[in-house]
């Protein structure tokens, strides 16, 4: 199991990277980034990403599957599937588990299995405002495929005929988005509990939200509806309304189906929509499936040399100011093991993340500290080397002023 383990590729960090980094310093990723999205100008949506026929099953596709999945995705999903890969201990949320099969961007009613349309889908696209990359940058097709037809191989459920794969929820046809179906729509938000976890304010911070656990007992947040980037199954309309019927399996998340017709499940998205920022078509845009391209930041308020010594951060404790713009240059005293370092911060991924640093050739990584509290920093290229940077972690503290005291986040 671990021999596998060892041959993961570096390719995993320019994967990671396109999903989660601002990539400053990797232009070869930004480019096949940039190269895909040139070709499809329009924002494309879990619903509207195009599917090529799935090629014949044949032992050879699940092997090739096998290939492609030790190689980018056991680090973090685990060799067995399991969601444990070496990787998972740092990863919020956590990997999905393959063998419980909780799947959560579906078209098919709570609790079923996704298709595999639905599969292909969500490896191309990866989930947004998490880990999960969207490899559509850098596997082909026929490989996606593969590897769609060997995760299911993880779990008995996909082999039993019992198991409804094919019936997909209807979402109906789509009534005027008028005034008043927007104002029905905040109506049903109130009346079908939405705000309890949700909040009056669409930003996630309702009743219950501090309470929801998922399926691995991980705390997890409702969505905040104001930053249309963090929807995981894609902000379009069409895309918020199949997430309301379907829901997501194995979080408190239900679906919505057979429970309010379809119309008051678009009357319910045009609401969902109206938390977005003013900015919003813009920064919609930006932020669509990668995260490459944000807000320019300006000049940084903090300035942080970072470097690291025998497989330690120094410093090992960074604090800043909520809201400030961090700058941190990472430069290492040693390679690794030839491929350098790496440096991401825990609930931060998507926004601080670098690998490769090297002797001689710093990175260099800019975001803004938005959230205050106490997380770890670590070394991104953990993922490639099985046991060999687990110790070498750090602690960001961002205080916020505002508060009196340092916030604690989780
Ligand atoms: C850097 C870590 C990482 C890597 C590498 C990674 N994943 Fe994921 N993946 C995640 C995380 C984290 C989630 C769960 C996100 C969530 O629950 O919000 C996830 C979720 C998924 C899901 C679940 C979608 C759903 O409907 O719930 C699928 C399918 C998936 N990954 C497939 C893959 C495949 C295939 C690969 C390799 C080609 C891969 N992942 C590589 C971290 C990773
Ligand atoms: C019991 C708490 C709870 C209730 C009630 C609830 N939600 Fe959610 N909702 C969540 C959580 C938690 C998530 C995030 C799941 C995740 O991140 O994987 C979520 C996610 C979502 C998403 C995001 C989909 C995406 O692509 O990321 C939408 C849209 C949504 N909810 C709409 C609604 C609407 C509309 C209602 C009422 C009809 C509702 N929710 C009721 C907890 C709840």
């Amino acid at each position: 199991m671990k021999t596998r383990f060892a041959h993961v590729s570096p390719l995993i960090f320019g994967l990671v990277l396109t999903g989660c980094g601002r990539a400053e310093n990797t232009a070869d990723t930004v480019q096949l980034a940039k190269a895909d999205t040139a070709s499809s100008p329009a924002r494309i949506t879990f619903s509207d990403l195009p599917v090529p026929p799935k090629p014949a099953v044949t032992p050879e596709l699940i092997e090739r599957g096998r290939h492609v999945y030790d190689q980018n995705c056991a680090a973090c999903h685990g060799v067995e599937g399991d969601g444990k890969g070496d990787a998972a201990a740092f990863l919020l949320p956590k990997p999905r588990d393959f063998v419980k099969a909780n799947y959560r961007l579906r078209s098919t009613p709570t609790g079923r299995l996704p298709t595999d349309v639905d599969l292909f889908r969500s490896v191309s696209l990866g989930m947004p405002g998490t880990p999960m990359p969207p490899w559509k940058h850098i596997l082909d097709e026929n490989d996606r495929w593969a590897v769609v037809e060997y995760i299911k191989t993880f779990s008995p459920r996909f082999a039993n005929p019992e198991e409804d794969r094919t019936a997909v929820v209807a979402l109906g046809a789509p009534p005027a988005r008028t005034p008043a179906a927007v104002e029905e729509g905040r109506a049903l938000f109130t009346k079908m509990a939405c705000i309890n976890c949700h909040g009056e304010s669409g930003r996630g911070d309702g009743p219950s939200a501090a309470s929801l656990v998922d399926d691995n007992n991980t705390r997890i947040r409702p969505r905040d509806f104001s930053k249309p980037g963090a929807f995981k199954s894609g902000y379009s309309t069409k895309d918020i309304v199949r997430s309301i019927l379907t829901g997501f399996n194995g979080t408190p998340m239900i679906g919505y189906h057979g429970a309010i017709p379809e119309t008051d499940a678009w009357k319910l998205a045009y609401y969902v929509e109206t938390f977005a920022q003013p900015a919003a078509p813009q920064a919609i845009a930006r932020q669509s499936q990668n995260f490459l391209d944000r807000e320019p930041l300006g000049d940084p308020d903090v300035r942080i040399q970072l470097s690291e010594r025998a497989w330690k951060f120094v410093p090992d404790v960074i604090r800043v100011k909520k809201g400030q713009v961090v700058e941190i240059t990472f430069e290492p005293t040693d390679n690794g093991l030839g491929v350098g370092h790496g440096f991401a911060i825990s609930s931060y991924d998507e926004d601080a993340f670098v690998n490769g640093a090297m002797v001689g050739a710093p990175k260099t990584v800019k975001f803004r500290a938005s959230r205050a509290g106490k997380f770890t920093f670590y070394c991104a290229t953990q993922c490639s080397t099985e046991k060999l940077h687990p110790l070498m972690n750090g602690t960001f503290i961002v205080e916020d002023d505002s508060a009196g005291q340092t916030a604690s986040y989780e």
